[in-house]
């Protein structure tokens, strides 16, 4: 029997869709059209062909001469996009990633990575007295021949140190690199500690991945945002339902699903962590009882302001005089969120101004109202999240 008759179409190669898939969800107006995107989605659906492709190690002469050379076949060459916060870096990469025909893939928020790369590295020295980066990227890279990393960003000297090295052997070991991020490879780490040891991973990016700009005009995160007044009052059926289909709008997740988004145990150093009850690409949602009711402090919260774009929080209560650690942790967790651009979607039972009216702490309090009045501002909420 013949699967295909000779009539039909040829069939599509294996892998290819990336560009048809995202010119179908401009077609079906899910996606404003935008040339930027066009182009990107033009070089991942590229990247995708070739990964679909069979790797010339699998032949007779890669068979002979792979294990004779010591390594794998060329790596295919991975892309670098970069761009302004709402530019659909992730949902492109995202696209990209369900289309890569490629065994086995991992798609990892950079972040968590690194965390893991350092528990790696830990283990590995503890086992052994030589080098952990190679063994690590060879476990590494028996996982994955795709890795693809949402948000990379350089923000400590740990990692700044490793990052040339672990890519540099991970890419040696035929793994191709995807990575998002907000900012142009020569611009990560930018003033950090001893940048001098960190620019041979700038080198290597530019170098082995084609870097994509993706820095059109539009923040699309912002414009699905726009509907939304940021501080509800008071805390209602009502409200909550608008924050929830926020919440649907900001992350794309099916409605009928929200039983099932995850929670996340956030890391927030020094050995603790934080419980993040709703917790999806980038938008976390707390109640306010457990986030600033409990004993927490600056740590929590800056964690909280580096990881998340954008927080809904939840059940605000008028701040009686009684209340006055849960004012300073809010006071706390507002400087936090302020200071990275996060956008906060907040449901309370007053203004921010009738917030605290008295007690402890209540003249420091009044910076805070006016971050709150500025974080709802047009010109705030264009901010990009800044970690
Ligand atoms: N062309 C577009 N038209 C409409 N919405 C878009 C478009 N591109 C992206 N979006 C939406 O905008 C939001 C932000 O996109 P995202 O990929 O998360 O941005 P980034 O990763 O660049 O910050 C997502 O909800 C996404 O689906
Ligand atoms: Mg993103």
């Amino acid at each position: 029997m013949n699967d295909h008759p000779a009539s039909s179409a040829p069939p599509s190669e294996p892998g290819g869709e990336v560009l048809a898939t995202y010119l179908s969800l401009v077609a079906g107006r899910e996606l404003r059209p935008d040339s930027e995107q066009a182009a990107a989605a033009t070089r991942l659906d590229a990247l995708a062909r070739e990964l679909a492709l069979p790797r010339p190690t699998a032949g007779l002469l890669g068979r002979l001469f792979g294990p004779v050379l010591g390594r794998r076949a060329a790596p295919v060459r991975g892309v670098y996009l970069w761009g302004g916060v709402g530019r659909g870096k992730s949902m492109l990469m995202d696209l990209f990633f369900a289309q890569a025909d490629v065994a086995p893939k991992r798609r990892v928020h950079f972040a968590e990575f690194m965390l893991e790369v350092h528990a790696r590295i830990a283990a590995e020295r503890r086992r052994e007295a030589g080098d952990p980066i190679a063994p690590v990227a060879a476990a590494l890279a028996a996982e994955a021949r795709l890795l693809a990393f949402d948000e990379m960003m350089v923000t400590n000297s740990p990692d700044a140190m490793i990052l040339s090295r672990l890519f540099t052997a991970l890419i040696g070991l035929g793994v191709t690199v995807v990575a998002t991020s907000n900012r142009a490879p020569d611009q990560l780490y930018l003033n950090g500690l001893n940048r001098e040891h960190f620019l041979p991973f700038v080198a290597l990016l530019q170098e082995r991945l084609d870097v994509v700009p993706l820095n059109g005009p539009t923040d699309y995160r912002r414009d699905r945002l726009g509907r939304v007044d940021t501080w509800l009052v008071p805390n209602s059926p009502a409200n909550t339902a608008t924050l929830s289909a926020a919440f649907f709008r900001l992350t794309d997740y099916p409605p009928e699903d929200g039983e099932h988004v995850p929670a996340v145990e956030l890391d927030v150093g020094g050995g603790r962590t934080l419980r993040v009850p709703k917790s999806l690409k980038g938008v976390a949602v707390f109640a306010f009882k457990r986030l600033c009711g409990e004993a927490r402090g600056a740590a929590d919260y800056l964690a909280v302001a580096r990881r998340y774009h954008t927080v809904i929080l939840v059940g605000v209560p008028r701040l009686t005089p009684d209340m006055r650690n849960e004012a300073a942790r809010f006071v706390s967790l507002v400087d936090a969120l302020y200071e990275h651009r996060v956008k906060l979607l907040a449901m309370a039972d007053a203004q921010p101004a009738d917030l605290y009216e008295k007690g402890e702490g209540r003249f420091e309090f009044e910076r805070t109202v006016s971050r709150l009045e500025e974080m709802r501002s047009e010109a705030y909420l264009a901010l990009g999240h800044c970690v």
